[in-house]
């Protein structure tokens, strides 16, 4: 029997979350849901306007929200964010490494800076925030809470992703690697494997899509509409179907898993 309630199991007051590529997206909903669980949340993000933007928003709604400008492929700036995150809110107690870019490229195509700018973001970043993030929540002696975004590609391919499929397979392995490291110390190492969610990244890669693989517009709308022809849930989700689900790993109420990737993909991957 539990001692706590269903409210408490899943209030971070006194917390402080760092949410990676929180300006927009599926990034913003987990910086709502969080902080309207509680918590103090830092949006590291390189897109300052928007950035800014869901500060002032959500701030006016007397949640604790603060930005910092962050290109989560450089050590040096996750290192600032680091300590931005500390001198602001005093610990890190969960990390939502979300920051994730999906270039669609045929594979014969892809240069060395596509492939590296990809893994550099999705996998070097994701972590380096992890063990920058990790360090001092075993400094301070808290147990901590670590949620990747990883993506339904780490474990089937959408198809002109090689990169990404790579990198995400990556933070599959790597979420379960070092939740093995990290158990004893209390830091609790998950992964969320989204399916195909609606948000102005996935909007984008359609054009880029167009552009690297010459694709018509049309064929792009057929491969949108047979893509979600197979979900059985029979469409596309948003992108607080993927925030409500980093609140339940970031909480109480998953005290005891570890080293786990939920797939949220309306069944996609069944079929
Ligand atoms: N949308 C989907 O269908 C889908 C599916 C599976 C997985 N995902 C994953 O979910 C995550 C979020 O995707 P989204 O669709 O919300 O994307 P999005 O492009 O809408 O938002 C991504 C955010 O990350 C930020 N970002 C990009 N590069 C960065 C960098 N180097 N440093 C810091 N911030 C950076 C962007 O500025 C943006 O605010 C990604 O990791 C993505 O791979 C998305």
């Amino acid at each position: 029997m539990s001692s706590k309630t269903i409210p408490q199991l899943f209030d971070l007051s006194g917390k402080t979350a760092i949410v990676t590529g929180g300006s927009m997206g599926i990034g913003r909903s987990i910086v709502e849901r969080l902080s309207e669980a509680g918590a103090a949340v830092v949006i590291a993000d390189i897109d300052q306007e928007h950035g800014e933007q869901t500060k002032q928003e959500l701030s006016q709604q007397g949640r604790k929200i603060e930005f910092i400008n962050t290109n989560i492929s450089k050590v040096v700036d996750i290192e600032k964010a680091i300590e931005f995150t500390i001198k602001k809110f005093g610990s890190i107690d969960i990390l939502v490494n979300n920051a994730g870019v999906f270039p669609f490229m045929p594979a014969l195509n892809m240069t060395e800076q596509d492939w590296d700018r990809v893994l550099d973001i999705n996998l070097k970043g994701t972590f380096f925030f992890t063990q920058k993030a990790a360090q001092k929540m075993i400094e301070g002696k808290h147990s901590g809470k670590i949620v990747n975004i990883a993506s339904i590609d780490a474990i089937h391919p959408t198809g002109n992703l090689v990169h990404y499929d790579s990198s995400k397979g990556g933070v599959v392995m790597m979420t379960k690697a070092l939740a093995m490291e990290w158990g004893k110390q209390g830091i609790l190492v998950n992964a969320i494997a989204p399916g195909g969610i609606e948000t102005p990244g996935a909007a984008q890669s359609s054009a880029a899509m167009i552009k690297a693989a010459g694709l018509k517009q049309e064929q792009i709308d057929e491969m949108g509409k047979a893509f979600t022809a197979r979900i059985p849930l029979g469409r596309q989700g948003n992108p607080d179907e993927i925030a409500t689900v980093a609140l339940f790993l970031a909480s109480d109420a998953a005290a005891y898993i570890t080293g786990e990737t939920i797939v949220v993909d309306g069944g996609y991957l069944l079929s």
